[in-house]
């Protein structure tokens, strides 16, 4: 029997990675990451109750898509949290999706970040920001990013975390696919890929490192880099028209959103990112658009309602 009716409400962004050089398949099944992780204004919004069980309920973007049961990552993070806290985790869970599912886009991590901060708060549990962040790393490789927020340098699985110095805001355009992919079915696509195509040699950061050190956006849109595109646009041949079309109209830069089929497009201005978002819309290459800018906070309590 719930305690008290207290809710509390966090608001997580969704990430785009400005670069994402995958290396090797390690023995635990993750790769070796070197990433650009940045946050941006498409966000989800995760409310936590006392209630007399686990559940959870989504609302908004791509609602029917997000699992209900066990495999719910906001749901494992209340798991893990209460494990850790020695509290039974009988509460309800509201998402509501503003970040679109399985696209590439973290909003299952986001999902998790947004739980472990909504729950540490109404347990009065008072984690340091390490703490989370551990508990985070142990949910999935981009939990930790959706905590930290910003714009960040990711390595080993993408859980180990530096600032990096960006000046400047940037405005992106968001192609949204019909349906999504899958994270492990892109990564092995690219294995076996690698394996029969000579492989480029490996990429660097530093190009989107000094775009972003100097708030240069046009420089910025030329580095934009994925390894994982090759593989997201081999699964989805059709990613291919989409990418092809933002640059005929005009972005700064292209670049399939982690894993996929989300395509990311860097822009001039807000403007300019309404008026690329309407092309989009009207060339018919993607299910829908959104405009949004980076980078903007990790996860964070935006209510408390007692
Ligand atoms: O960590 P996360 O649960 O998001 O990872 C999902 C899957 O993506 C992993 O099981 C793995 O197949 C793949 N992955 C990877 N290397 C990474 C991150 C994810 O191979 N650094």
């Amino acid at each position: 029997v719930p305690t008290t009716d207290t809710t509390v409400t966090v608001r997580v962004p969704a990430k785009v990675n400005l670069f994402l050089g995958c290396g090797l398949l390690r023995g635990d099944g993750f790769h070796d990451l070197t990433t650009v992780f940045h946050a941006v204004s498409l966000f989800d919004e995760v409310t936590v109750r006392e209630d007399d069980e686990l559940s959870v309920e989504v609302s908004g973007e791509g609602e029917g898509d997000v699992p209900l049961d066990e495999t719910n990552l906001a749901v494992r993070a209340a798991r893990l949290l209460g494990e850790r806290l020695g509290i039974r985790p009988e509460v309800r869970i509201s998402l509501h999706k503003g970040i679109p599912v399985a696209g590439g886009m973290a909003g299952g991590s986001a999902d998790a970040a947004g739980a472990l901060v909504a729950l540490d708060a109404l347990w009065g549990a008072g984690l340091t920001r390490e703490a989370l962040h551990a508990v985070a790393a142990e949910l999935g490789s981009d939990v930790p990013f959706a905590l930290h927020g910003g714009t960040a340098l990711g390595l080993g699985r993408g859980d180990q975390l530096t600032s990096v110095l960006a000046r400047g805001v940037y405005h992106w355009v968001f192609a949204l696919a019909e349906g999504g992919l899958s994270t492990p079915a892109v990564y092995a696509e690219l294995d076996a890929w690698r394996a029969d195509a000579d492989p480029r040699p490996v990429s660097s950061p530093d190009a989107v490192l000094g775009a972003l050190r100097g708030g240069n956006a046009k420089a910025l849109g030329a580095a934009l880099d994925n390894d994982l595109q090759v593989a997201a646009t081999r699964l989805r041949p059709a990613l291919r028209r989409t990418l092809e079309a933002g640059r005929e109209l005009g972005a700064l830069g292209s670049v399939v959103s982690g894993s996929g089929p989300t395509c990311a497009f860097l822009v001039g201005s807000a403007a300019d990112a309404l008026t690329l978002a309407a092309s989009l819309s009207a060339a018919g290459v993607c299910r829908a658009v959104r405009t949004a800018h980076g980078p903007v906070h990790g996860a964070r309590i935006v209510a408390t309602e007692i």
